[in-house]
């Protein structure tokens, strides 16, 4: 098996089952996020502390019922045995359902160690506009139009334009309920993605991990962003900030 950039379908619990204790170094994924209905926080904790299964049924975004919700810990447990000591995992998550792609990866054994966030620019709000909602409770009628370049977004998660779509217009607010609330949403324009950091406990001290496994430390110098002759630099005059800015610290 020292096969490298090998692509393998499946069940990823069925096909990490195939490998041996302690063979990957390192793991990137972007699981399901698990973003339908809202679970009985109480009901998956108890389930998943007493090391059962916490089934919720099948309704993932857009329907994907392996959407439905975030791996559970036994298959992070299967993740924890196929990586090395002090061996990282960076897992994408959902913003709304990190904290039960957490507990899961804790529960696997993990430790987390950060988060690195996904920043962008391009996500689509699905936020309710409630003004509008009194207006049509009211009865008020919008008009349908043709609306070019509305956003939308695959179940993969990939973005596009839908030229031949239609969206409703609302006359200016009618109703004073829809006058008064006029403005107000439901949601956030998506914006972030988090990057759960975690990391297999070390075998020992991280000099002792790194030496015997390879693993354990992050390449903190390769990751850095260089600087081109040219490139401005006044950010690295903080570092000798004039006294009349450090006086009164
Ligand atoms: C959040 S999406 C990732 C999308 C991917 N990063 C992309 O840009 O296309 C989650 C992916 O996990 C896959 N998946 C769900 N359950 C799985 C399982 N048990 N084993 C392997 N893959 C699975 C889904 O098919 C889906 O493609």
């Amino acid at each position: 098996m020292n096969d490298i950039n090998v692509v393998l379908c499946g069940d990823s619990a069925e096909v990490l089952r195939q490998y041996p204790d302690g063979f990957f170094d390192s793991v990137v994924c972007d699981p399901p996020y698990g973003l339908s209905k809202e679970p009985n926080i109480t009901e998956v904790l108890t389930k998943w502390i007493a090391g059962e299964t916490y089934d919720h049924g099948n309704g993932g975004f857009m329907s994907k019922s392996w959407d439905s919700f975030v791996p559970h810990p036994d298959l992070w447990r299967e993740v924890f045995r196929v990586l090395k000591p002090g061996g990282h995992a960076l897992v994408f998550a959902g913003t709304r359902t990190q904290d039960l792609m957490t507990i899961a990866m804790r529960l696997g054994g993990f430790e987390i160690r950060d988060v690195i966030e996904w920043l962008y620019f391009s996500g689509f709000p699905k936020s309710m506009d409630v003004g509008k909602a009194f207006d049509k409770r009211a009865g008020i009628q919008g008009e349908r139009v043709e609306a070019e370049g509305v956003g939308f977004m695959n179940a993969e998660g990939k973005g596009g334009y839908n030229v031949t779509s239609h969206r409703i217009l609302m006359p200016e607010r009618q109703t004073e309920l829809a006058r008064k609330w006029d403005g107000w949403g439901t949601a956030l324009k998506p914006a972030h993605e988090p990057i759960i950091v975690a990391r297999k406990p070390l075998a020992g001290t991280v000099a002792e991990t790194v030496e015997k496994y390879g693993t354990g430390a992050i390449n903190i110098d390769g990751c850095r962003i260089g600087r081109a002759a040219g490139d401005r630099t006044e950010y690295g005059n903080y570092l000798t900030a004039p006294s009349s800015l450090t006086d009164n610290v």
